[in-house]
């Protein structure tokens, strides 16, 4: 029974696991969810989940990490146990164009919430602060190799230095506070719920739309896809079976280039939507695009460690993960809709209006 602050529970990986305690596993405790609401934040994802579960089990607070005053009353009031720590700027493109709110919220409002937890409980017995981070602070990988938990950081964007900065403030809580943290460090993910300005549900929208579906440089940039809920999964097990201290890395052992993926997805719709296929087909729409400076090359996580010590598995081939997600994003077209028509549709003329990037 535990009592769960989850930061950033209204974005993409949130939303997915939250939904993931109340549906898929023998969760009973509650979630208090703290999400300021950027542009990348939608509480409709968890619409109905305190009349389902109810009020007792599931509580949203619109707020900011960065609010000292604030997580110390949630965490006293609501006497939270454990800590799920999302909230952050999270697009690597937007950080290249605005490194501010970054530092802000990933740097200074993970800070704000080790420190605030360390106030506040007093004791660390049951308690666990869980830090969700990503591969990118590792850099980047040439063609052979992979990254594990004990890769050198070598962050090369705005956003992996700022995710960089925080894991190394993690960990010293843990070494000198002896706050009762673990680190993932995961791999790209897809999925339900996505702010369509990351690459996979971006290119299904743009190519329903019949617009352009934007590939960076010639497209050989490799990344290790991991569906959502395989990703929800380890945290989980991470949760109820990791080890204080620790850090597991997470990947989908599923390796593509962006164009082999772009066209996989083109190839897929062009079955389950034949209805919106331009002439000349989906893959006509891909346009090679600027690239993006400083663009990692590959990423690829070697995830034995989590496999062996907590028996965690990924279950989605990057075949049935992506037919279920394109699936999902054609049954939510509203959802689609809707956050596209808020600041990503002004968004999404500035940068790729013409096909070309600035
Ligand atoms: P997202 O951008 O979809 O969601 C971020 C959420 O945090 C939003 O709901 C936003 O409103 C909220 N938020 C932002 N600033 C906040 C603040 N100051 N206070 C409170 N809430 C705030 O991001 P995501 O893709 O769901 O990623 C979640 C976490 O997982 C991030 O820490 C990210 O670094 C990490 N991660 C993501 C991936 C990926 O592929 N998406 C992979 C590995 C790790
Ligand atoms: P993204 O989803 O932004 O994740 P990240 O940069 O964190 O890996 O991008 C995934 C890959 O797709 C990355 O190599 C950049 C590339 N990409 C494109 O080629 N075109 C696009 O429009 C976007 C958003 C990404």
């Amino acid at each position: 029974m535990r009592r769960i602050l989850v930061t950033g529970g209204c974005g993409f990986i949130g939303t997915n696991f939250i939904r993931y305690l109340f549906e898929k596993t023998e969760f009973s405790g509650k979630v208090i969810n703290l999400d300021k609401l950027t542009y990348a934040g939608n509480p409709k994802n968890l619409e109905g989940l305190a009349e389902q579960y109810g009020a007792g089990r599931y509580r949203f607070l619109r707020g900011e990490i960065g609010d000292a005053a604030l997580v110390e009353k949630i965490l006293r009031e609501e006497e939270v146990d454990t800590v799920v720590h999302f909230a952050a700027e999270s697009h690597v493109d937007r950080s290249i164009r605005g490194p501010e709110e970054f530092v802000r919220t990933n740097v200074l409002g993970t800070f704000t919430l080790l420190e605030t937890a360390r106030r506040v409980w007093q004791s660390s017995k049951g308690k666990i602060f869980h830090h969700v981070s990503t591969d990118e602070v590792f850099g980047s990988l040439g063609p052979v190799g992979f990254f594990t938990e004990r890769s050198p950081y070598d962050p090369r964007s705005p956003y992996s230095a700022s995710k960089a900065s925080s894991d190394h403030l993690v960990r010293a809580y843990f070494y000198t506070y002896r706050l009762p943290v673990m680190v993932s460090n995961c791999s790209n993910n897809y999925g339900p719920y996505q702010f369509p300005e990351k690459m996979i549900p971006l290119m299904v929208l743009n190519a329903l739309e019949g617009k352009p579906l934007p590939v960076y440089g010639e497209g050989t940039n490799v990344r290790d896809w991991l569906h959502v809920e395989d990703h929800c999964s380890a945290l989980w097990a991470i949760l109820n079976r990791g080890r204080l201290g620790e850090t597991y890395a997470v990947g989908g052992r599923s390796e593509t280039t962006n164009l082999r993926l772009v066209e996989s997805l083109c190839d897929i719709l062009e079955t389950k939507a034949p209805e919106s296929r331009p002439q000349g087909g989906f893959r006509s729409l891909i346009t090679f695009v600027k690239d993006r400076p400083g663009h990692d090359q590959r990423y690829a996580i070697d995830c034995r460690k989590i496999e062996e010590e907590l028996g965690w598995k990924r279950r989605f081939t990057l075949a049935q993960g992506l037919e279920e997600t394109l699936l999902w994003y054609l049954r939510n077209r509203a959802w689609c809709d809707e956050v596209r028509r808020g600041e990503y549709a002004e968004w999404i003329q500035t940068h790729y209006g013409s096909g070309e990037r600035e």
